[in-house]
């Protein structure tokens, strides 16, 4: 049984989908990795070629994950809070909650926020905001990391940002085909610090 990531932001435009595709290319480096598109109109089954260590895989009932034999499985959601997500999130390890580091972003969290916390109650399930297409100077991510945190909103140390290579990353295949070394090392810190959380 490998580990569930989920991406998960009732917001579209967040980033979800490129952060899950290049997610699940960073792992496939060492690891049988598969995506879930639960999004019905989602594009990713369109632009994910799959390959020797890559699947693009659909499954009729969610519980299915936890039986699949991959040692990753990274699950892209659709931009609202469909039904499906308190199943997604309970059976979940890691849960990111891709967003822009805006004070307006942040303030529509607050759905998305209050859905996971109910759905995880008591089960061990990790999760974290991620800073996506950040261009915005350090000062403003620190007046909005205060802000998340009086939420009780935990903000992951890796951010993502704004690169035209992460626009290209989709249709190349995941970013570690990109020469944009600076990005490449994003995506590898964001799994590396996922994995440093489940280890913990
Ligand atoms: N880090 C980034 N830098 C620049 N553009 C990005 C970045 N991440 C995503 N984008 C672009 O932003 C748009 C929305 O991204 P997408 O992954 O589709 O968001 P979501 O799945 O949350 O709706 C896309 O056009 C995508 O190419
Ligand atoms: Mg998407």
């Amino acid at each position: 049984m490998g580990m569930i990531i989920s991406i998960i932001n009732q917001k579209g435009g967040v980033a979800k989908s490129t952060v899950a595709i290049n997610l699940a290319s960073v792992f496939a480096q060492y690891s049988k990795v598969a995506i879930l598109d639960t999004d019905v109109q989602g594009s990713l089954t369109q632009v994910v070629e799959d390959n020797e260590n890559l699947h693009i895989i659909q499954v009729n009932n969610l519980t299915e994950l936890k039986t699949l034999d991959y040692q990753v499985i990274v699950v892209d959601t659709p931009p609202y809070l469909s039904n499906q997500l308190p199943q997604l999130i309970s059976i979940s390890d890691f849960i990111i909650v891709p967003t822009k580091a805006g004070v307006l972003d942040s303030l529509a969290l607050k759905a998305t926020v209050a859905l996971i916390k109910s759905s995880i109650g008591a089960l061990p399930v990790k999760w974290g905001v991620l800073f996506t297409m950040v261009n915005t100077s350090s000062k403003v991510i620190d007046e909005i990391k205060v802000f998340l945190e009086q939420m009780e909103v935990p903000i992951m140390k890796s951010i993502v940002t704004q690169r035209v290579s992460y626009v290209r990353s989709i249709i190349d295949g995941g970013i570690l085909k990109s020469n944009d070394l600076k990005a490449k090392s994003e995506i590898i810190l964001l799994a590396e610090e996922i994995v440093n959380e489940l280890e913990n």
